[in-house]
């Protein structure tokens, strides 16, 4: 069966015991067993919940995994992948990731011994010089964030496996609809299905799928002994929009490229970052891995200071001035002092966070509308010739 179909009905069968055509939330957090010391197929929520169940049963499907978990939110998923790491191992990361992860690598996995080297993603021999011989795990992103690099994943799955090493893949950017890095070599995906996954702003989730049933095995493992797993009321709402996904993607990858070309054009825009124009550095890898859909994620700089990069962000009326991405609402906002800010200045400088940069998130609404929109918020910014 084709995406949309799988992603409609598998984990999506019929309750058998109401007929009811859509998944019952379950809220239960234990389960009566069947004897003492029997144990049924669920008996505590941590460990496994039916609607849990359902919508993990989703997910592996559409990532071609042997299995997927669900977390409670996209932090806690990248959280578990490192804990598979133990003290004096090493991690080579991408440079354009999410601020997040930075800041979990940087800051959370090295009190427990583990070391990270930071190497463009888009590099693959750059990435190879960065493994040393202790280098367990390399994570990266598939569109890279914010400046929307795309690693040959192929490639980079080589270099970590020669070494040794599993490759993670944070493809909230780029979800299972257009890519699935799994199929690419990767060794696990993460995503922050609060984005494309939920698609709605109402679910924070993240995921994690594994290519290999044994990997799965650890990673429920940590999962189960750490706990941060998704809610029922979650899951539902994460499994309703996975339903429409494919259909919500092809509509915003349509109206990304159209207003990534608008703005090449803009005299106030001075570059524009979108893998799916010709301009963007990586547009051939882009189109071998993705074909015509590129993601509805778009950066670009003005010819502006800090300020003016900052009224723009505040001057629109459609896009949202907040973090977070992949609804159907369109949002804005300036990764420099946002989603980025935890950044020092000098990485800033090193991963090409400029102060005029701006990253927005394309939603469904009408493209010409959003357009408009940001036409008006940089046209009124004073200042900018
Ligand atoms: C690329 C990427 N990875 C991971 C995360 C973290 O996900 P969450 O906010 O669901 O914890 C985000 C959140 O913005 C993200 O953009």
């Amino acid at each position: 069966m084709k995406f949309r179909t799988r992603a409609i009905h598998v984990g999506n069968e019929p309750d058998p015991s109401t007929g009811a055509v859509v998944n019952p939330i379950h809220l239960a957090t234990t389960f009566v067993q069947p004897g003492a010391g029997t144990w049924g197929q669920y008996d505590y929520s941590r460990s496994g919940s039916p609607t849990r169940a359902a919508v993990e049963r989703t997910l592996a499907d559409l990532e071609g995994a042997a299995g997927a978990l669900a977390f409670s939110s996209g932090m806690a998923a990248t959280h578990c992948a490192t804990m598979l790491l133990k003290s004096g191992d090493h991690v080579v990361a991408g440079c354009d990731i999410y601020g997040g992860t930075f800041r979990l690598l940087h800051k959370i996995c090295n009190r427990s011994g583990v070391s990270v080297t930071l190497a463009p993603a888009d590099d693959a021999a750059q990435v190879k010089a960065a493994i040393r011989p202790n280098t367990k795990m390399v994570w990266i992103e598939s569109i890279g964030n914010p400046l929307m690099t795309i690693p040959d994943i192929p490639e980079i799955a080589d270099i970590a496996h020669a070494n040794g090493a599993l490759l993670g893949v944070d493809s909230t950017f780029a979800p299972p609809a257009i890519l699935r890095p799994l199929e690419l070599g990767a060794d696990i995906v993460m995503h922050s299905a609060t984005k494309y996954l939920g698609g709605h702003s109402d679910c924070l989730a993240g995921v994690l799928a594994a290519r290999d049933a044994v990997l799965h095995k650890e990673l429920y493992f940590v999962q189960n002994a750490t706990g941060a797993v998704l809610g029922g009321l979650e899951c539902f709402l994460l499994q309703r929009g996975i339903k429409t996904l494919e259909l919500r993607l092809r509509e915003q990858c349509k109206s990304a490229l159209q207003i990534a070309k608008w703005l090449e054009g803009h005299p106030r825009v001075k570059r524009v970052l979108y893998p799916g124009l010709p301009s963007h550095a990586n547009h051939a890898r882009a189109t071998k891995y993705m074909g015509n859909q590129f993601g509805a994620m778009i950066s670009f700089e003005i010819n502006g200071d800090f300020a003016m990069t900052k009224q723009v962000c505040q001057a629109t009326k459609l896009f949202g001035l907040a973090v977070s991405l992949g609804a159907v609402e369109s949002l804005i906002e300036q990764p420099s002092s946002m989603s980025h800010a935890s950044y020092d200045a000098q990485a800033k400088v090193a991963f090409g966070i400029t102060d005029s940069l701006i990253r927005i998130s394309i939603g469904l609404e009408d493209p010409q509308d959003l357009m408009a929109d940001l036409d008006a918020a940089i046209g009124a910014m004073e200042g900018i010739r």
